[in-house]
């Protein structure tokens, strides 16, 4: 028997997807259940599957450019809004139930398993994550403690409430890459040009090798939890190591990237995804990815040209082309489809995040448009 989620037509969106089965996932004599989010659109095309459309998400779709975000936000500090299971899970909801996008993504950031890994951070409104005391020396780096399920049970506990609730649409998991960890922890904040990480990635490459191990240690354990408390799919966001050449990727970053995808092993798809790297997409597969992100920069052909038919891509909308007119978007909607045919498997996003001026509907629009343009006859 199905059952529509309580809350599922509370939004605005054209969610259809939003049903709980009440034999979950179970094999049902001995046959894998269709339906379920292992079957799900999203899922399918991350494993370069035939499926009944182009799957749409959009990285930050859950924040500021929703009102009732902004709402539920409003008195809630960003870290402690991702401690609590209960506002993890209404905001992880919230555009999928607007949207109606082919899948969620846990409301979370990047620098909150490194919190739980007993570094004194915070995340400032505008601003980003700043650490109080940038890491400088080989006992700056012993201080970032390996962390296990009770050091963010919060976390365990929204995505297993979070699977109940969103049925058969797959929820991702998600986690910062080592380099774009460390680049925050390095300069203490924000950057735009690496340039203390940098200087220590060069300069003492052996206490850059024992940072970068340390927390791909965290990472790893941190998907690994997200994973066991059932989500259908992760994304390691690098997404500063476009500040990097192929070479120097190779170098200091592939080897810890490749750590934590390769030691989650292929239970769920893994996306790997990073902006400004159109030199780096092929490497950035390699480190151990089903799916690799691209931003706009590279168009969905060339890149899956550089990634091999091996592996699916994702992207590739650039966020500042849904602030034009709606001619626009749709225009640059149709070229990246067309051009997302070139792959194997293509699960459509933007290029980067979801900016907060952003109108909504236009968010929507996209959405139902993709599944027009895709939209497959049932085999
Ligand atoms: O919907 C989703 O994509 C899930 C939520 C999500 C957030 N952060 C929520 C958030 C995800 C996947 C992230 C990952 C993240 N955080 C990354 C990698 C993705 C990327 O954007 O490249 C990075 C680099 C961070 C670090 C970070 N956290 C930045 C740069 C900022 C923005 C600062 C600001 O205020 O503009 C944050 C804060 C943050 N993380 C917000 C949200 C919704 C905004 C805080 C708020 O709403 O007050």
């Amino acid at each position: 028997m199905r059952t529509v989620s309580a809350g599922a037509h509370r939004g605005r969106g054209t969610i259809a997807a939003m049903t709980t089965d009440t034999t979950g996932t179970a094999a049902r004599n001995g046959e894998p259940r269709r339906g379920g989010p292992a079957d799900s659109p999203f899922v399918r095309a991350c494993r370069r599957e035939p499926g009944p459309h182009t799957p749409v998400w959009f990285m930050r779709q859950a924040g500021r450019s929703l009102p009732e975000y902004r709402e539920i936000r409003a008195n809630v500090p960003m870290l402690e809004s991702c401690r609590r299971p209960e506002l993890v899970t209404e905001i992880t909801l919230q555009p999928v139930r607007r949207h109606g996008v082919d899948a969620a993504i846990l409301f979370s950031d990047i620098v909150v398993p490194v919190a739980a890994a007993g570094v004194d951070l915070d995340i400032v409104p505008g601003t980003g994550p700043v650490v109080a005391e940038p890491v400088r020396t080989a006992a700056d780096v012993e201080r970032i403690s390996p962390i296990g399920r009770d050091d963010v049970s919060y976390v365990d506990e929204a995505v297993r409430r979070l699977v109940v609730e969103l049925g058969d649409t797959p929820l991702i998991g998600f986690a910062g890459a080592p380099f774009t960890l460390a680049s925050y922890l390095v300069e203490g904040g924000p950057s735009r040009t690496h340039a203390k990480t940098k200087a220590l990635m060069y300069g003492d490459p052996d206490l850059w090798h024992a940072l970068c191990a340390r927390l791909a240690e965290v990472t790893l354990a941190f998907l690994q939890v997200q994973i066991d408390a059932g989500v259908s799919a992760v994304q390691l966001f690098d997404s500063w190591a476009g500040a990097l050449s192929e070479a120097d990727y190779r170098r200091f970053v592939l080897p810890h990237s490749t750590y934590v995808l390769g030691g989650l092993g292929a239970g769920v798809p893994r996306i790997h995804f990073g902006v400004g790297t159109g030199e780096l997409l092929g490497a950035m597969g390699e480190a151990g990815a089903d799916v690799v992100g691209v931003d706009w920069r590279t168009p969905l052909d060339v890149a899956t040209g550089r990634i091999g038919p091996d592996k699916a891509v994702q992207g590739n909308l650039d966020p500042t082309v849904l602030l034009a007119p709606w001619p626009v978007v749709e225009a640059e909607v149709r070229r990246i489809v067309e051009q997302g045919r070139a792959a194997p498997g293509h699960v459509f996003n933007l290029g980067h995040g979801v900016l907060p001026e952003t109108d909504p509907e236009v968010l929507t629009r996209v959405v139902a448009l993709v599944h027009e343009l895709t939209a497959r006859p049932e085999r």
